[in-house]
């Protein structure tokens, strides 16, 4: 199949590309497109073949349900059997933007779409770009990143090319994502209690502000990893985001540059030994340092931005991650990020990118 790439604005919203882009989601086919968060591979949500389709071109589990992406907030009563009251907040201060809500499903969403869960997970994005496709479709377009399973999931049209092409129709191109992590998911297990099962860009304390009773779904606490965490939102369970060489995380106690320095310093004496080719994705500030130091070839030197600039670390994460599989290196380091605000997400992805592999000291 010839895959085809078309750049597309918020500008050329009217465009007879959505036409097109529409009509491919209603015959059953796939559409890649741009999300604030990363890139969706996009099926009719309500059609259990289309859904397969998706499965079939990400080589994804299918024990791992889809989200379901909706235009308005009139869309999600087409899929949902009930909003609460607690959720009906949320839509009303996130939404759109980078959430998704479980909720329980009506029978029109395929078992397909849920892995045969009675509940459905429900998504409003704030691109234009993207709701327009939902519009000009008129279904819930169910989408998972657009990546082959397993890899770190795609912020720009070249990246979903270079896993998606040839198996897909069309891709939708509107330049790098906003976030570049995916959304925040939440359960509402109570009048007033929300549970995260994968955190993003609506933070922690975001959620706060909504209710006093936040909780993190115990597999996305800490370091836990495949082995010992039984997730609730299934995805969480596989081994995710994973560059093609080995990654090890530097999380010193106190996060400062001189100690991530010191750090990768020995580490990397200690793999040179080994003779591994090494590849780093630390901040500006570990650069300098390291870059000083010449142990390792500037050009397998990237820095993901400042220290405190999560929302740049966040947007830049996957890229990086992705940028080593072409070389010849065989063993990354990348430096930890703080836990707080956006630095949970980051965290968990590059946690589960390496494994697990943190070394702390
Ligand atoms: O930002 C995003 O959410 C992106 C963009 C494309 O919207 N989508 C995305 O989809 O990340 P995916 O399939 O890569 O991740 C969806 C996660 C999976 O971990 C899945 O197990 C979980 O959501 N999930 C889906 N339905 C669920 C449900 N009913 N209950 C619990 N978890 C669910
Ligand atoms: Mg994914």
């Amino acid at each position: 199949m010839k895959t085809k790439i078309v750049k597309v604005s918020s500008k050329t919203k009217d465009a007879k590309i959505f036409d097109e882009a529409g009509r491919l989601i209603r015959a059953g086919e796939l559409v890649a497109f741009p999300t604030e968060t990363v890139y969706g591979l996009g099926a009719n949500g309500l059609d259990a073949a289309a859904c397969r389709k998706i499965y079939e071109a990400k080589g994804r589990p299918s024990d791992n349900p889809l989200i379901l992406h909706v235009a308005d907030r009139a869309m999600i009563d087409m899929i949902a059997a009930d909003v609460s009251p607690l959720a009906e907040k949320l839509i009303a201060s996130f939404c759109p933007g980078p959430i998704t809500i479980i909720m329980p499903k009506k029978p029109c969403v395929p078992d397909s779409v849920t892995g045969g869960l009675g509940t459905v997970g429900i998504r409003m994005p704030d691109s234009d770009v993207c709701r327009a496709l939902i519009a000009a479709a008129g279904v819930p377009i169910a989408a998972p990143s657009a990546n082959i399973s397993g890899r770190p999931s795609p912020t720009t049209a070249e990246m979903v090319a270079r896993d998606m092409d040839g198996r897909i129709p069309l891709i939708l191109d509107a330049g790098p994502c906003e976030f570049g992590v995916e959304s925040t998911i939440v359960a509402c297990d109570a009048d007033d209690k929300i549970t995260i099962l994968r955190p993003g860009a609506i933070t922690r304390e975001m959620l706060l502000e909504i209710t006093s009773d936040v909780e993190l779904d115990p597999a996305i606490k800490g370091t836990m990893t495949d082995s010992d965490a039984h997730p609730r939102a299934p995805g969480m369970k596989y081994r995710h985001y994973a560059p093609k060489a080995p990654l090890a995380l530097i999380e010193p106690k106190n996060l400062t540059a001189k100690n991530v320095a010191a750090m990768l310093i020995r580490e990397i004496s200690a793999a040179k030994s080994q003779d591994k080719k090494i590849g780093l994705i630390v901040s500006d500030e570990t650069t300098k340092i390291i870059e000083e130091k010449n142990i390792v070839p500037k050009e397998y030197i990237k820095s993901y931005g400042h220290q405190c600039d999560l929302k740049a670390i966040a947007a830049n994460i996957y890229r990086l991650l992705r940028s080593f599989d072409d070389t010849d290196r065989t063993q990354l380091y990348a430096e930890a990020t703080t836990r707080d605000g956006l630095g949970l997400a980051i965290m968990n992805r590059l946690t589960k990118s390496s494994g697990g592999n943190i070394i702390t000291e």
